[in-house]
C-alpha cells in the first residue's frame, strides 16, 4: 500500500481524475470503478474538464458504481444514479449509457440482483481502476465495520453514524434510506488497481486507524492491505490531523 500525502485537496483530487484520465487514454475500453461521496464530486468536475480539453471517445468505457440507496427511486435527487448523471455523465456526450452499471436499488427482486450485478462485474470486468472514498467509520462502498471481507454484492445496513453523515444531503435525517445495494469487499478488491481518497479533518481519524497497518474487519478499509495495488492519496488535513 502506496501513502501519498499531497497536500490540499485539490492536488488530492488532480491525482485521481489524472490517473483515470491516464487509464482511458491508455485503453478506450477501460472499466472504471466509480464512487459517490462529496469527496469525488472535485475529481469529477476535473476529469470532465480534462476530458474534454483532450477531446477523448468515452463510448467503449464501462463503469461500475460501488453501490446505490434502498427505499428512494433512481430518479430521486439523491439517489447514486442522480449524483453520477448530475456530476459526470450528463456533461459529456460520449459515455454509452448501456456501458454505465449501477446497482439497481429499486429492484423488485433484490436477491437477484445482487447477483446479476456481482455477475456482471466478473463479465465485464476486471475493473482497471476502482476509486474508493472512506466513510467516518472507515467504511468502503457501504460496507460497514463488522462487515466480511469476502463479502460479494449484497444488501447492506448502514450505522447510524453513517446515516447522521449523510443526512447533510437529505431534508431530515429520518429520509436517509437505512439500506443499500453494495458491492461486497471481496467485490471491490477483484480490482486491477484501488485509489482511495480522503481529504478534509473529518477523515483523519479513519486514515490514522488504517495507517496502523492493523488488519480488522472493525475498519473495512483496511481490508486493502490484502491487495497488491493500492494507493491511499491524502490532503494535510487527512494525514495529520490528531
Ligand atoms: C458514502 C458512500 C461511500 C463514500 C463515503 C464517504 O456513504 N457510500 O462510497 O466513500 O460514504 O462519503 P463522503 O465523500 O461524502 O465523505
Amino acid at each position: 500500500m502506496k501513502v501519498i500525502n499531497l497536500g490540499t485537496k485539490e492536488e488530492a483530487c488532480h491525482y485521481v481524475s489524472n490517473e483515470l484520465l491516464k487509464q482511458i487514454i491508455e485503453n478506450k475500453n477501460s472499466v472504471l470503478g466509480l464512487a459517490t461521496g462529496g469527496t469525488m464530486v472535485r475529481v469529477y468536475e476535473q476529469l470532465v474538464n480534462l476530458i474534454r480539453i483532450n477531446e477523448i471517445d468515452l463510448s467503449e468505457i464501462t463503469t461500475f458504481n460501488l453501490d446505490e440507496y434502498i427505499g428512494i427511486d433512481y430518479d430521486h435527487p439523491e439517489s447514486y444514479y442522480t449524483y453520477m448523471h448530475d456530476v459526470l455523465f450528463n456533461h459529456l456526450p460520449s459515455w454509452n449509457e448501456e456501458r454505465i452499471h449501477l446497482p439497481n436499488g429499486s429492484s423488485e427482486n433484490l436477491q437477484e440482483e445482487v447477483i446479476r450485478y456481482e455477475k456482471l462485474i466478473d463479465e465485464e470486468g476486471p475493473i482497471d481502476i476502482q476509486i474508493l472514498g472512506i466513510g467516518e467509520n472507515g467504511h468502503i462502498g457501504f460496507n460497514e465495520p463488522g462487515t466480511d471481507f469476502n463479502s460479494l454484492t449484497s444488501v447492506v445496513g448502514l450505522t447510524e453514524s453513517t446515516i447522521e453523515a449523510n443526512s447533510r444531503y437529505f431534508e431530515a435525517v429520518e429520509e436517509v434510506p437505512k439500506e443499500a445495494v453494495s458491492m461486497g469487499i471481496k467485490s471491490i478488491l477483484k480490482a486491477k488497481r484501488i485509489i482511495l481518497l480522503a481529504y478534509g479533518p473529518k477523515k483523519a481519524q479513519a486514515i490514522q486507524k488504517l495507517l496502523t497497518g492493523e488488519v480488522t474487519t472493525d475498519l473495512p478499509a483496511s481490508a486493502l492491505y490484502n491487495h497488491p495495488n493500492v494507493e491511499i492519496i491524502l490532503d494535510n488535513n487527512a494525514y495529520l490531523s490528531e
